[in-house]
């Protein structure tokens, strides 16, 4: 079995904490000994030998791949690094890394985002390896029970049962608030971003419905030149997952979180008997409902202050009323657009 880990995002939304620079998969949260990636790469490593583990990520992030996966202890390989030149979203990066397990002939492969938390890992990798038949004539994704209409996912409906899961009746991502409302009263999954297929049924799928991500690969061996024939990126699930017949769902009953947005801060981390999400040192007096973290070592006192976000960090600080947090990743578009 192959693991791609895809760690090219930048995190927007969740800016100041996460930077263009250091983007959310790399930074250790407040309270956890470990970055979401290393999570991810430890994860990974419960279901294939650290030469069969790929993480596709920007150029930008190469080194924080690589010291990541030196912290935990292992030295690696910087050849199974997929280094792109630029953001072009999950499809091409995914391609990428395919064709570069395939050098070793067909196996499957298990693709990993390396932004989600997931409690029970062993748990996890269990449902990954009781999948692994299903896959070879599927796409496989992953059903989380969802608990909000959050516009953010992609929605599965399970259809007629084959081997552990459902074949899929249809993939719709990211729906308009009153279409996910629908889905959820259908019965419809929430994607959990995980996928796991047959390196070569993907090959032949990607050749199917994304012919212009297929040919920009074609003929080079090369990602840089590959990806300068690319004129738009894609994610899997608009490329693939929504078009494909051959996609099934396994349902999968764990504990999942996507650290998206400040608001899933709240099904992650602790909160005080105020309802507040905070560092211990913090100083919060008739305060509620409130998330404040700050660099380690600064400390923070707020007086009378209800449902906002504060992040302090060196050089960036966000006071954000906590209902408008999602528009948190216009403060970073304007910032691009000033460079
Ligand atoms: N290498 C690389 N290159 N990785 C990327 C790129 C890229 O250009 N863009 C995003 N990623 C990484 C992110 O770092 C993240 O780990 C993963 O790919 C998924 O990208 P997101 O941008 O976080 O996707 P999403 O959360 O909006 O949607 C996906 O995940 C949801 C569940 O969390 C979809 O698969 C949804 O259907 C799904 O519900
Ligand atoms: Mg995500």
């Amino acid at each position: 079995m192959k693991v791609i880990i895809l760690a090219g995002g930048s995190g927007t939304r969740l800016w100041p904490l996460s930077r263009e620079r250091y983007p959310k998969q790399f930074i250790k949260l407040q309270g956890k000994s470990e970055s979401l990636f290393q999570e991810t790469f430890r994860r990974s490593l419960l279901l294939a030998e650290i030469d069969d583990i790929y993480v596709a990520t920007n150029e930008k992030y190469k080194f924080l791949v690589m010291g990541a996966v030196e912290e935990l202890g292992y030295s690696y390989s910087e050849e199974r690094i997929l280094v792109e030149p630029e953001a072009k979203n999950t499809l091409p990066a995914i391609y990428a890394g395919v064709r570069e397990t395939l050098k070793s002939g067909e196996d499957t492969v298990v693709v990993f985002p390396s932004d989600h938390m997931i409690e029970d890992r062993q748990g996890f990798a269990e449902l990954i390896t009781e999948s692994e038949p299903l896959s070879r004539d599927f796409l496989v994704t992953f059903g989380i029970k969802p608990d909000t209409p959050n516009t953010g996912y992609g929605y599965i409906s399970p259809g007629e049962a084959v081997g552990n899961g459902y074949k899929v009746q249809s993939f719709k991502e990211k729906p308009s608030y009153e279409k996910a409302l629908e889905y959820i009263g259908c019965g419809y999954y929430w994607n959990a971003g995980i996928f796991m297929f047959n390196s070569g049924l993907f090959v032949e799928e990607v050749k199917h419905h994304a012919p212009e991500i297929y040919s920009a690969f074609e003929g080079t061996e090369s990602i840089d030149e590959a990806f300068s024939n690319i004129a738009e990126g894609i994610s899997i699930d608009y490329g693939i997952m929504e078009k494909s017949d051959s996609v099934a769902v396994v349902p999968a009953d764990i504990s999942w979180n996507d650290l998206g947005s400040f608001d899933s801060f709240y099904d992650v981390f602790e909160r005080d008997e105020n309802e507040n999400i905070t560092g211990k040192e913090n100083i919060l007096l008739d305060s509620n409902d409130n998330i404040i973290f700050s660099e380690e070592g600064k400390l923070v006192a707020t007086i009378g202050l209800d449902d906002m976000i504060v992040i302090d960090n060196r050089d960036a600080l966000l006071v954000c009323k906590k209902d408008q947090s999602q528009k948190v990743k216009e403060v970073v578009q304007t910032l691009k657009d000033r460079h």
